[in-house]
């Protein structure tokens, strides 16, 4: 431990540095003010004793000036002196003295008083590092929180971009996906409706024919025309029936409803039965027994027409003999399931899985989109909560429609 006493006699200074250097201390001195100023630019004690009256600059004076550099402001001061008045003592507390040592200088209190110091001086010195150490660590941690924070916050705002473009483009691409298959469906119908209309129009070209062969014979007479002219308006009365019906069949239901399954897959083949027929498809009506189900008629109406034009599609491009697709249906305690299978020889094990897939499609563009089952399979699964599914049969392939049976129709 270093001690730097400034004393001006030489007495008091030999006989303080005697008995700190006996007690082990190392000792620098200073016989005034200005060279203890000095020193100290050198010299960086534990503690200074001071003395209190020298010539030139006095204690105080050195006292303040150490107190007033950065470098030498924290070394505790213990002044040196016989005046023993309050105001002296009071104005080096103020000055930032730590204590007093009373001259002349008794050895014990000298020795206890430079013990206590430097220990304290020491323990504050040691507190003082822990805090910084301690305050740096913390900053240092607040640094690293604040900067995992700030990751947090961009890993955040990334990933809530992400979602938010993920889902604008998904609604697009459902969108997209619903208008392809409206179109497919509209495609369908204009084909069923000019089937429907083959008949009638032919009937009615007939008749055209026949007045004008009539009237260039001269055979042309008022009850001829009246009856020709009912015949006509029957058979346009049917054409535009026709379209009411697939307006109908094609309108989207705006709310669930209690409808009857036989009602709606009836209503499903009566739609087809004209195209069928020319196409020589028999249809199998096999239905037992009917379910009221609650839900969206022309969405399960839908569905069946998928399934069944894919039937059709199937027998007519391999020319299948005796083409036929039977409908039954089996009631359990809470689902109805709908059968539909066909005859026309399956689909090959290694993309029966992909069926459901959008834009899957074994077809040609012209003629098919790979919408159909999976507009289907949505429908029936996300919409009415059932099951749709296919598997392959003896001659064909069979589809499974299995719809809750809603206790409450009211639900
Ligand atoms: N009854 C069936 N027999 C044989 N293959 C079938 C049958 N039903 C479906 N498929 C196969 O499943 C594929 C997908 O059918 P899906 O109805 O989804 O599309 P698509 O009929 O090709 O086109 P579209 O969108 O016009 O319906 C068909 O291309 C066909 O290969
Ligand atoms: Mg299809």
């Amino acid at each position: 431990m270093n001690i730097l006493i400034v004393e001006d006699n030489p007495n008091n200074l030999e006989l303080l540095e005697n008995y700190l250097s006996d007690s082990g201390y190392e000792v620098f001195i200073a016989t005034n003010g200005k060279i203890a100023l000095q020193r100290l630019n050198y010299v960086n004690p534990d503690l200074i004793l001071l003395d209190v009256l020298m010539p030139e600059i006095n204690g105080f004076e050195v006292c303040e000036k150490i107190k007033s550099s950065k470098k030498t402001k924290d070394i505790p001061i213990i002044f040196m002196t016989a005046l023993t008045s309050k105001e002296d003592k009071v104005k080096g507390f103020k000055l930032g003295a730590v204590d007093y040592i009373g001259k002349p200088i008794q050895k014990e209190e000298l020795l206890a008083r430079v013990k206590t110091h430097l220990k304290i001086y020491k323990y504050q010195e040691h507190l003082e590092k822990e805090v910084k150490n301690r305050t740096e660590e913390l900053t240092k941690k607040n640094l690293e929180l604040i900067l995992l924070k700030e990751d947090l916050e961009n890993i955040n705002n990334t990933l809530d971009l992400k979602i938010k473009k993920e889902t604008t483009l998904r609604k697009k691409q459902e969108q997209l996906l619903i208008q392809q298959s409206r179109l497919a469906e509209m495609g369908e119908m204009i084909s069923m409706i000019a089937h429907q209309w083959r008949q009638p129009l032919s009937a009615l070209g007939t008749i055209t024919q026949n007045t004008h062969l009539r009237f260039s014979l001269g055979e042309l007479n008022q009850e001829y025309l009246d009856k020709q002219m009912l015949l006509s308006d029957a058979l346009t009365g049917k054409m535009s029936k026709t379209i009411d019906d697939f307006r109908n069949f094609f309108k989207p239901n705006k709310e669930k409803h209690a409808f009857s399954i036989q009602a709606a897959i009836q209503q499903t083949i009566f739609l087809i039965d004209d195209s069928f027929k020319s196409n020589s498809i028999e249809v199998v009506n096999q239905i037992s027994e009917d379910v009221t189900i609650y839900g969206f008629e022309s969405e399960l109406s839908h569905v069946l027409l998928n399934i069944i034009t894919n039937s059709k599609d199937a027998l007519l491009e391999l020319k299948i003999g005796n083409p036929s697709i039977t409908i039954k249906t089996e009631i359990g305690d809470k689902y109805i399931e709908i059968l539909i299978s066909d005859n026309a020889g399956g689909i090959e094990e290694k993309i029966i899985n992909r069926i459901f897939e959008p834009y899957f499609t074994t077809k040609d563009s012209y003629n098919g989109t790979g919408l159909g089952l999976y507009m289907s399979k949505m429908i029936i699964e996300q919409n009415m909560g059932g099951k749709l599914s296919a598997h392959n049969v003896e001659h064909g392939v069979e589809f499974s429609i299995c719809i809750p049976i809603s206790e409450n129709t009211n639900e």
